[in-house]
């Protein structure tokens, strides 16, 4: 597949670069274990991001990503990051990276966006990137309106770059569905927050094993950031606030740092414990070198 070939990798996936979640050694032990490990830049500031680059040159040989969250208020500092530190892969999320690409391509970055619409995989294409990640609905953390049944063909079909495809891969059963879909490669979130190498609070962890599928959920419908979590309290007593008409200022202070409540603290009462529809069918935290080779059992990838 493209993404192998690309990277030269045991597996075609990538760790999505989750935001607080995918520090450089977690990153790091992915690319050890043969899939291509990424830091989330979501809650970094430039020079962590500098760092942490560093950190995972340290730790491996083998190449890594970054994501660059368009939302983060450092984003044109931490675009200079990647292309100073010329980081294999470059991959970016909430928006478009238009401006950046040609800096990140002259750099020698490999550029993969995530989209979560043809239109905007078309764009990417248009402006240069080398490849589109097409994530679904399914997907944990923040979320398009486009589920992967059928976005994946979609965006496959009608561009020429090769499709990534993410949201709701958990087994080699939706392997073998995203490659019958067109997927040249798959990014994962949710699954890696089950590996025992995953950073984050044993509570956390837990939580991803024993979620049944009507426990995930989405908030943030209603300001426009739907969002994809387990229904703790948090979620429960966010969405009561936004269904009674909270302002938005509220929403957001309440939203801020909930995610690093769920990773640092495991607290169910303050923090988004971000994850997707596929959890329900996860059920064993393991090593990452198990939890990928049992991904592509009896998968011809
Ligand atoms: C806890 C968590 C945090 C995430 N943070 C980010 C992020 O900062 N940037 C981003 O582009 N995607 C982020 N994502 C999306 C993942 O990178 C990945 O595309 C998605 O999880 C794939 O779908 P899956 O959860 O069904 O495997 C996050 C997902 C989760 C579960």
């Amino acid at each position: 597949m493209w993404l192998d070939e690309t990277f030269n990798l045991k597996y075609p996936v990538l760790q999505g670069g989750m935001a607080w979640v995918a520090t450089a050694e977690f990153a790091a032990a992915v690319s050890e274990a043969g899939a291509l490990g990424q830091i989330g830049s979501g809650s970094m500031t430039a020079d962590m991001v500098r760092d942490s680059i560093r950190r995972v040159r340290e730790l491996t040989d083998r190449p890594f990503g970054v994501n660059l969250m368009l939302m983060n208020p450092e984003a044109d500092a931490i675009a200079r990051v990647l292309a100073e530190e010329g980081v294999p892969l470059v991959t970016t999320g909430a928006g478009s990276p238009g401006k950046y690409i040609s800096m990140w391509k002259e750099a020698g970055s490999i550029v993969i966006p995530v989209v979560s619409s043809l239109s905007l995989a078309q764009r990417m294409e248009r402006q240069g990137a080398d490849a589109v990640i097409a994530e679904g609905q399914e997907a944990g953390g923040h979320i398009g309106e486009q589920t992967s049944m059928v976005l994946w063909p979609l965006v496959a079909d009608n561009l020429s770059i090769p499709m990534i495809a993410a949201g709701g891969i958990g087994s080699p059963r939706q392997i073998k569905a995203a490659i019958a879909l067109g997927a040249e490669g798959f990014q994962l979130g949710t699954l890696f927050l089950s590996a025992e190498e995953c950073p984050i609070h044993p509570a956390y962890k837990e939580a991803v094993i024993k979620a049944t599928d009507t426990q995930v959920s989405v908030m943030g419908r209603v300001g426009g950031v739907p969002c994809r979590v387990l229904k703790n309290k948090f979620c429960r007593d966010y969405m009561s606030l936004e269904r009674e008409g909270a302002e938005k200022e509220v929403l957001e202070e309440m939203l801020g740092g909930s995610l690093r409540q769920a990773v640092q603290e495991g607290n169910s009462e303050k923090g988004a414990f971000m994850m997707g529809l596929v959890a329900a069918g996860i059920k064993e935290i393991k090593p990452l070198n198990q939890l990928l080779a049992d991904l592509f059992e009896g998968v011809d990838a």
